[in-house]
């Protein structure tokens, strides 16, 4: 009797914590932060496993929160490898063939760190999600050398980087364009020029001078670099396509230093036609994928063709990292958010590590509309909604693409971008996609198991009012008396047995970590 009284207890302490968040008394709008401000101590977060591929360029930065100057060390570091002390960056070349167990330290005035970080040197690499951002929803026909740089340098100061966001991805634009392109919002005539040289070499426009020097800077921040480019003659904005160059461009994206490549299928249904065929949605994604595969360079490689041909059955088969499972997320779209992920984790058999299901990126904050892309405005989503967004991605294991302007974060977006605990759930080892039990039509959770034998647990509430959701241990699969910490608000909740219940805000959710025992 006493302990369901305790029980009972408990279960209102959940509930009514959830209620405080959710703001009982707050406008809807009104924004809060849950994620705790970092300490002053040094925390590391990087993630717990990195492939990398033998002999070709290796680059990473430890992701560490905490005051600076932070000193790194690391023990077990492979021949081959050095680590910069006061960065924390790691550089050199790939180690041979073989797993290479690490331990990372970081200190500060303020005290120290220490992590295992495990590099697995083979045949994959993006062992768990990339995380990164990617410009196309901020500056579309606008994007340049000089903002790429800047988002760079952005990810730094934002702190973006200390918690695991490491790629800075170039979309669409950075080509040449045919003279009067339709597709362009503002076409001041500066994107056209000559596509290729005599011998066939892909031309940048003139607002990348110098590919090799930019991403070099990138590069020198510890972070990595990623291009764009069509399988079709053309990119969806009229650019100039890889079709008939595709070796010759994927070298030239190597020698010019990229770490990522989004492949999109754009014109190519001009090449193909009225054929809808497997085959035909498959080759020009496995012609480029075996190009990659015996290139020099550990290059990521992201298709972009929405889904067609159910990719996510074949495209990690001719070497895809990930697929896009639907088409653009955008702005419109938004408050569908919940549909897009239920229907991208009912392809999670699919993902594991180094093969990822991508429902596109995290389209908050300042935030352009593929409608107009025009300047980016502030995103229309509610603030449950984009906790629930990110929970959601995080519990799908799904590549963090932030798609935002940079330089208008404020500390709420910064608090839902930069949780450590959520994005542990996302960067788990084990690379599982959660699965779905739904509750009706309007609640569900979702439940992915960790590398330790704990779990992430979500509760999700569709409806726009707060409704509660009860997580039975028989649905988890789980038995007797469990810890369960708050993950976005990094607290332990206390010991529950049987079942954990709380009142899920409107569009909210819960996310905690259920322990093995
Ligand atoms: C497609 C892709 C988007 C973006 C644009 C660029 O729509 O799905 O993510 O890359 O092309 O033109």
């Amino acid at each position: 009797m006493k302990h369901y009284f305790l029980l009972f207890c408990v279960m209102l302490a959940v509930a009514g914590h959830a209620q405080n968040s959710s703001g009982s008394n707050r406008a809807i709008n009104e924004k809060f932060i849950l994620t705790p401000k970092p300490s002053a101590k040094p925390r590391l977060n990087n993630a717990l496993v990195y492939g990398c591929r033998p002999g070709n360029a290796f680059l990473y930065r430890i992701p560490c929160q905490g005051e600076r100057p932070l000193r790194f060390s690391a023990k077990g570091l492979p021949a081959g490898l050095t680590l910069d002390e006061d960065s924390g960056i790691i550089r050199g070349a790939a180690p041979a063939r073989g797993t290479y167990r690490i331990v990372l330290k970081a200190k500060n005035k303020k005290g120290k760190a220490s992590r295992t970080f495990e590099i697995i040197s083979g045949d994959k690499i993006g062992l768990t999600p990339p995380m990164g951002w990617n410009d196309w929803y901020a500056h579309y026909d606008r994007i340049s050398d000089k903002l790429m740089r800047e988002a760079a340098d952005l990810i730094v100061s934002t702190g973006m980087a200390d918690v695991g966001y490491a790629y800075v991805n170039i979309d669409d634009c950075w080509a040449v364009s045919t003279p009067n392109n339709k597709a362009m919002k503002k076409d001041d005539g500066t994107r056209y020029g000559t596509p290729r040289k005599p011998d066939g070499t892909i031309l940048p426009n003139v607002h990348f001078p110098d590919m090799k020097r930019m991403t070099d800077y990138i590069h020198s921040k510890g972070l990595k670099a990623g291009i764009y480019s069509s399988p079709g003659p053309r990119t969806c904005m009229g650019f100039t396509g890889s079709y008939g160059h595709e070796k010759q461009d994927a070298e030239q994206y190597a020698k010019w230093g990229f770490d990522f490549l989004k492949y999109d299928w754009c014109s190519y249904g001009s090449v193909v036609g009225k054929d809808r065929s497997l085959a035909a949605f498959q080759k020009p994604y496995k012609q480029m994928g075996d190009i990659l595969k015996n290139i020099d360079r550990d290059i990521f490689y992201n298709l972009c063709q929405y889904g067609y041909g159910e990719s996510w059955k074949w495209a990690a088969s001719i070497g895809g990292n990930s697929w896009r499972t639907a088409g653009d997320l955008g702005i419109k779209e938004l408050d569908k958010i919940f549909d897009i992920a239920l229907r991208n984790a009912s392809f999670r058999e699919y993902n594991k590590p180094g093969e990822w299901n991508d429902p596109d990126y995290i389209s908050i904050g300042y935030i352009g509309s593929n409608q107009d892309r025009g300047a980016p405005k502030p995103t229309p989503m509610g603030p449950w909604l984009q906790y629930s967004y990110m929970s959601l991605w995080s519990l799908m294991a799904a590549p963090l693409f932030y798609g935002g302007d940079l330089s208008r974060l404020d500390d709420f977006t910064l608090g839902i971008l930069c949780n450590p605990e959520i994005i542990a759930i996302n960067q788990d080892p084990l690379g599982q996609c959660a699965r779905v039990i739904m509750h009706g039509d309007k609640q569900f959770i979702m439940v992915k198991d960790l590398y330790d034998g704990s779990k992430a647990v979500g509760l999700f509430n569709r409806e726009k009012r707060p409704v509660e959701v009860r997580a039975t241990w028989e649905e988890i699969g789980l038995r007797g008396k469990r810890k369960i910490r708050d993950a976005w608000r990094q607290r332990d909740l206390g010991t529950f047995t049987n079942e954990l219940r709380s009142t899920i805000p409107a569009q909210g959710c819960l996310v905690v970590k259920i322990s093995k025992r």
